[in-house]
């Protein structure tokens, strides 16, 4: 009998086959949806999952002409058309590969004058769009979702938040490999953005998140280990290889 207990996990024999089963969840959602919101990450990790919705939409099996975007979180001081920028990873991975109306993506401008205002707006936006119908997500090392770093209290909105050094780190690739180079702040979706997504996927890979997935599974309810909080959310799946759910199947 399937598991009716949130957070269900799924694992996969590799990251491929993830992506595969993930994009499919997706294809099937705009079919019966065309005008879905999604909430959408940057990372390593959706990397193959962005590829396997370009080949969708290649063999014109999908339209995303009526989907709506929202991204997780932005550098702060990081303008659009920077290299550097999530706005430019998602324009090379996804946005440039699918044909979604320029206005329905919507991104938190780092280079905003005034960050507070800039959430706020983030915020009325997503509201305005119905709430978000999917959110996916990745996980930090260090257990974040969005930016929403480990710490004594959580955001709930969408706020400015300052990146761990290993957030920093493992964003090097995106600045020249120059760790020092990522910018110190971002902005970053709060924990009850995300949490009050229709249903959300959490896609992992690799040995590095295992402990955080066994965490996040088994572990109790804690602000040091912000995914933590998706035992909170009756719709939430975990999409794993193999690697990721070593620490599960012992
Ligand atoms: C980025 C984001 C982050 C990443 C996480 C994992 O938009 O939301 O929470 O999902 O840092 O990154 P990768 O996939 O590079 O391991």
């Amino acid at each position: 009998m399937p598991s009716t207990r949130s957070p269900r996990i799924t694992v996969f024999p590799n990251d491929r086959a993830a992506a595969r089963a993930l994009a499919r969840r997706i294809t099937d959602a705009l079919a019966a949806n065309p005008r879905l919101v999604l909430g959408l990450p940057t990372g390593r990790t959706p990397v193959g999952l962005y590829h396997e919705l370009a080949a969708h939409a290649a063999h014109g099996h999908t339209d995303f002409s009526h989907v709506t975007t929202f991204n997780l979180d932005e550098f702060l001081n990081v303008g659009p058309d920077h290299p550097g920028s999530y706005r430019q990873f998602m324009e090379q991975h996804l946005f440039s590969r699918v044909k979604i109306p320029p206005e329905r993506i919507n991104f938190l401008n780092g280079s905003a004058a005034d960050p507070p205002a800039e959430c706020a707006r983030y915020e009325r936006a997503i509201a305005d769009a119905g709430g978000i119908d999917l959110q996916i997500l990745g996980i930090g090392t260090n257990g974040h979702i969005g930016f929403n770093e480990p710490a004594r209290q959580l955001q709930s909105r969408t706020h400015c938040v300052t990146l761990k050094p290993e957030t920093r780190r493992s964003n090097a690739a995106l600045f020249g490999g120059d760790a020092a180079a990522v910018p110190e702040k971002a902005l970053s979706m709060g924990m009850a953005t995300i949490l009050q997504a229709r249903s959300i996927v959490l896609l992992a890979n690799g040995r590095s998140k295992a402990s955080c997935i066994e965490r996040v599974v088994n572990g109790p309810l804690t602000t040091e280990l912000p995914a933590s909080f998706l035992q909170l959310h009756h719709g939430v799946d975990i999409l794993i290889d193999k690697s990721a759910a070593e620490r599960l199947e012992r």
